[in-house]
């Protein structure tokens, strides 16, 4: 039941500081991941893998996104992302020793489930499902699989679901890097323990969230910047807020505005972005001038020790300090909430979107 919230949807995301809890449980050491998390074939197959294949769609593609960030950087492992639908109908490549990862929270999106029943006609090491449902076809047909212990999702646009699979591709990515020989990260260990915690505090935001969302009820459209790993999470903002309250956004990596989309920002246009104190904060900032000077609307998600002031033409809300690579996961948060009460403003069905259905059995 929905309890005291108004709707599945902001009962799961306030539920989020509980299930980070959850996927965690059992699964880290004092300062490393247990890679048996993955089963006990894991480990072999971690220290084989090459290169990783990602395969997901919508929301959890974009988890996809954002874990090749941190497979390249924190596992040195190469990594491709790409749309089920897409994936199935090419000729991908696949070098020797990659290793194939579908995302999915319900373990039965048809062409996740059709993508890594090619993917077994290939060359592949192995198959890891990330999946939320035990006992899914997609589970079912893995070699090996991690669950996200979120529980039950009933909103169709998917929260908790996303955040969940987020620490599961963090777990997978400092286990690749541990069986692989190389660093352990116990920074990001300890940062992780405290996750579940520093969200708690992000929620605690929500009546601040509310009272910005009032300037996007009456939009039309809605552009979100984000850099690096941020980028994915521009886009899963932009994806919450066209399925529930039906406004257009889109995303684009910050440094691709003045390529094209600047010429859409004038004073109706908001422009969301998020900037976390990461060593692209610098460029970010430039680029958010870009939008002042076209007198766009800006509304910054911002770490407390950032220093981005509020001024007449920028609204800032200020996160508090975490750990950069757990920096996409927390960021996440505020979107959700932004999009959840910009629907509620508009009237729309927040839990049952128009035209979508929770889970894509049909391709
Ligand atoms: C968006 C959303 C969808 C799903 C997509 C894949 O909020 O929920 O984009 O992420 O349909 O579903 P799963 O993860 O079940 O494979």
């Amino acid at each position: 039941s929905k309890g005291e919230y108004r709707h599945y949807m902001l009962k799961e995301i306030f539920e989020q500081p509980k299930v980070i809890e959850a996927a965690l449980e059992g699964r880290l050491s004092a300062n490393s991941v247990l890679v048996e998390s993955f089963g006990p074939d894991a480990q072999a197959l971690f220290q084989r893998t090459r290169q990783v294949h990602i395969i997901a769609c919508g929301t959890s593609y974009h988890a996809g996104l954002v874990a090749r960030y941190w497979l390249e950087r924190y596992a040195g492992v190469p990594v491709q992302v790409e749309v089920a639908s897409e994936y199935r109908y090419r000729h991908p490549v696949v070098p020797e020793g990659t290793l194939f990862v579908s995302l999915s929270q319900s373990g039965e999106t048809a062409d996740t489930l059709a993508a890594l029943r090619f993917a077994k006609t290939l060359d592949y090491i192995g198959s890891l499902a990330i999946c939320n449902v035990p006992g899914s076809s997609l589970v079912r047909e893995s070699d090996i699989t991690l669950m996200t212990r979120a529980g039950p999702e009933i909103g169709v646009a998917s929260t908790k679901a996303f955040t969940t699979q987020l620490v599961a591709l963090m777990l997978l990515t400092l286990s690749v890097s541990k069986a692989k020989g190389q660093a352990e990260y116990p920074d990001i260990i300890a940062a992780l323990r405290t996750l579940p915690e520093v969200c708690q505090r992000v929620l605690a935001l929500d009546r601040q969230i509310e009272i910005l969302s009032q300037a996007f009820a009456e939009k039309h459209h809605a552009l979100f910047l984000g850099r690096g790993a941020h980028y994915p999470i521009a886009l899963e903002g932009a994806l919450k807020l066209k399925e529930i309250s039906y406004i257009h956004a889109e995303a684009y990596p910050a440094g691709e505005l003045k390529h094209g989309p600047l010429a859409l920002v004038d004073s109706e246009m908001p422009v969301i972005s998020v900037a976390p104190n990461d060593d692209l904060l610098e460029k970010l900032k430039s680029n958010l001038q870009e939008v002042r000077a076209r007198g766009g609307q800006l509304f910054v998600f911002a770490d407390e020790s950032v220093g981005i002031n509020a001024q007449e033409d920028i609204r800032v809300l200020t996160l508090p300090h975490v750990h950069e690579a757990l920096a996409p996961l927390l960021y996440t948060l505020p979107l959700q909430l932004l999009s959840y009460h910009v629907a509620v403003l508009k009237g729309t069905d927040v839990d049952q979107p128009r035209n979508l259905a929770k889970s894509v059995t049909v391709e």
